[in-house]
């Protein structure tokens, strides 16, 4: 019944429309409303009540909500359907949940805030509102090997969103963190389902530090973290930025299933700030040290090693030395 109130509720943005007119259009109880118009409140929509006046939603909010997501959406098939929701345990663990059960390409799990939001390597990934926490489920006809090369068209669908909606100067800290300066403001966490020859699915979950007070991040993270509100100094719209989003990652992902996978590793390496330093790669306690000279096409690091030989890191927990001894 709720679905049919924000039908309702919808169709009417930031107009009243009374409990008299709600409950006769469809046929129920004030109870019922009353009940419809909390389990919506519970998953986040800001409905307000007026006693004389009745039930609106605002057109404009700085949440994420799906009907400021639909509205004039410019995508073919990406964020067709969403999923959203106030708080989710993990949205890349609802993305895999849904996948399983046939979600089709394209739908989009997005939630306000996570409460054990997950990142690469095992870490947890802290998601308070005010961020921008989001899994697309894909369904490319590719062969499983390739999977790993969909974090890096992210990455770059990332980027080249910041840097043209926002004006920033944004570069990508292999595989996947979207940096700005030296500070990490997106984290990108790919996950397939397939077996030795043929793919399920992959979800795509992207992190943003949106509109997020750094400070308030515990201090382990603070130092390495940025957000938009702070390079920005001032609130941004999320819900647009997300749209925007969304058009880029269809017109790139469109490029990669025809194929194209060459140009978009090119744009990749114009944005990456790793190719050319010097870096650690942390991987299970060893540590691997060298200059960071290129990428392969399957996302695989290469290292100079001090000795000139050249290491290919397919993983790891790359760290960017400024001040390095010399060889
Ligand atoms: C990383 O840099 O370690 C990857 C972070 C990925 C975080 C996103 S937020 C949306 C999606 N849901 C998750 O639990 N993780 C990803």
């Amino acid at each position: 019944m709720k679905d049919k109130v924000l039908k309702i509720l919808t169709e009417n943005l930031d107009s009243y429309v009374s409990g008299e007119e709600i409950t006769s259009k469809l046929n129920i109880s004030m109870t019922e409303l009353v009940d419809s118009v909390q389990a919506l409140r519970d998953d986040g929509y800001p409905v307000n009540f007026s006693p004389r006046q009745g039930y609106c939603l605002p057109e404009t909010t700085n949440l994420i909500l799906p009907y400021q997501l639909n509205k004039n959406l410019e995508t073919e098939y990406i964020g067709h359907e969403i999923h959203y929701f106030n708080e989710v345990d993990s949205t890349n663990n609802v993305a895999k949940k849904m996948a399983e059960e046939g979600a089709s390409e394209g739908t989009l799990i997005i939630a306000e805030s996570q409460s054990s939001g997950r990142g690469r390597r095992g870490k947890k990934w802290i998601s308070p509102e005010g961020g921008v926490w989001m899994t697309i489920i894909l369904r490319p006809d590719i062969h499983p090997s390739e999977a790993p090369q969909l974090t890096l068209v992210t990455g770059v669908a990332v980027a080249e969103t910041l840097k043209k909606e926002c004006g920033l100067d944004v570069g990508i800290k292999w595989p996947n963190d979207i940096l700005i300066g030296e500070k990490k403001v997106c984290g990108i966490l790919t996950e397939a389902s397939a077996n030795a020859d043929t793919l399920d699915y992959i979800v795509a979950g992207i992190g943003i530090d949106l509109n997020i007070d750094v400070e308030l991040f515990p201090p382990d993270l603070r130092e390495g973290a940025t957000s938009l509100k702070a390079e920005l100094e001032r609130e941004i719209q999320s819900a647009e930025l997300v749209q925007k989003f969304l058009v880029n990652f269809e017109n790139i992902y469109n490029e990669f299933k025809d194929g194209k996978f060459p140009e978009i590793l090119k744009k990749w390496r114009r944005f990456s700030t790793t190719i050319g330093t010097y870096v650690e790669v942390h991987k299970r306690g060893q540590t691997v040290k060298g200059e960071a000279v290129g990428i392969n096409k399957d996302g695989v690091l290469i290292l100079e090693l001090e000795d000139g030989s050249l290491l290919k890191v397919m993983a790891g927990e790359c760290v960017h030395v400024k001040n390095r001894e010399p060889f």
